[in-house]
């Protein structure tokens, strides 16, 4: 036993002395981009909360109603008693609103991912993967143990080159990627996705975590009305950001949310989605059509700043989105730049490996509609001062 405890602590040294040691920050409270602890005050520019919806009060009381009617937790797995009517109204909100035929509810985001490629893909099947895929969508292809062909970031002819060469005659291929990337917030092509998809013979599985509620018509998400038949495409969602509350979603074909249903193990092997949170995120649908002017105020605000950060020499890579990264390269300068903000009264993501690659640790900003004009500016001047000491 001495040599296996030995070498975790030497792997836990490891991690702290090259900067990677995360601690986390007990807050009292969250309410409009701004966060409270004790007597401190910090505007948060961290969080994924992009509409502003999970402290509004019309959220928490629709949470409170499903608490007493339903209970706080679903005390099941959904294939066991673990489904209610309020799941069954989320899933017809949320195919209504992504027109799609089907949906299914799940309690993460990242356990919709873990079912969406694990069901369809196998031991005799290969997956052709965008090189800054989210963990969730890395772990779900690890776990399918299908053959892996990881493609250079938003290259559509490596990928192309790849399916040409690629498992022609495994019994299924299928493409995987995150439509809003989440730590360079840059855009993946999903038309030329769609297109690659529909030649080759894939299906698509589009992660649309940072878009739903955020981008395309009545904030569906980037990856809508795609020139592809619908049931050769998989879209994941989220509750748990820009819909403010928790949770995960697929949208698909009736058959094969019924599959998803049956072999998607994160589904069946887990308890329900909270009745809470199903509750709270069908307020949310509800507020994102029917106040279009959050998402438009979010991303005018990400443009601004963006704008800002540019004419402040500092690049922003191709951020197109409300994520918007500044590399500073290493660990070290990273957590030290993150917490000089963190001082000056801003809490910025101070992102490292294994979140990014090596050697591009980055401040990453989350813009959202809880934000106004003033917190940009404090942003962008703090920063210019901090880095101009550093
Ligand atoms: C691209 C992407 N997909 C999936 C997830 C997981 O979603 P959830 O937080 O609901 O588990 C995240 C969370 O950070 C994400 O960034």
């Amino acid at each position: 036993m001495k040599r296996t405890l030995d070498s975790i602590r030497e792997e836990r040294n490891e991690w702290k002395r090259t900067g990677l040691h995360r601690q986390r920050r007990v807050l009292q409270r969250r309410k409009d981009a701004r966060l409270y602890q004790d007597d401190k005050e910090w505007i948060d520019f961290a969080s994924n909360d992009y509409l502003n919806l999970a402290s509004d009060e019309r959220l928490a009381r629709a949470a409170g109603w499903a608490a007493r009617r339903f209970g706080t937790g679903a005390g099941a797995s959904p294939l066991v008693t673990g489904y209610f009517a309020i799941h069954r109204r989320l899933e017809n909100a949320l195919a209504a609103w992504e027109k799609a035929e089907a949906a299914l509810v799940f309690s993460s985001g990242f356990a919709a991912n873990l079912a969406a490629i694990t069901a369809f893909a196998g031991q005799d099947d290969v997956l052709f993967s965008d090189q800054l895929n989210h963990a969730s969508l890395i772990d779900g292809c690890r776990l399918a143990r299908s053959r892996i062909c990881i493609y250079r970031h938003n290259d559509m002819d490596h990928l192309e080159s790849l399916l040409q060469h690629n498992g022609n005659h495994a019994r299924r291929r299928l493409i995987v990627s995150d439509t809003v990337f989440s730590m360079d917030g840059d855009l993946a092509p999903v038309r030329d996705l769609a297109d690659l998809a529909r030649r080759y013979d894939c299906l698509l599985i589009l992660d649309e975590a940072h878009a739903t509620g955020v981008f395309g018509s009545e904030g569906r998400g980037l990856a809508d009305a795609l020139p592809l038949p619908p049931e050769q495409f998989i879209k994941v969602g989220t509750l748990s950001k820009a819909l403010g509350s928790q949770g995960g979603f697929i949208c698909s074909t009736k058959k094969h949310i019924d599959w998803l249903v049956n072999r998607g193990r994160s589904y069946v092997f887990s308890t329900a989605l909270a009745p809470t949170s199903a509750a709270a995120a069908l307020q949310a649908i509800k507020i994102v059509k029917a106040e279009p002017e959050r998402r438009q105020k979010l991303l005018q605000l990400a443009k601004t700043l963006r704008e800002q950060l540019e004419a402040a020499g500092l690049s922003t890579g191709g951020s197109a989105s409300q994520i918007v990264p500044i590399v500073l390269g290493e660990p070290e300068r990273t957590v030290a730049v993150a917490k000089q903000l963190t001082q000056s009264g801003l809490v910025v993501g101070g992102i490292r490996p294994p979140s990014v690659p090596p050697g591009t640790s980055r401040l990453r900003v989350s813009v959202t509609a809880g934000h106004n004009s003033d917190d940009l500016l404090a942003l962008v001047e703090n920063l210019r001062r901090i880095l101009a000491n550093d």
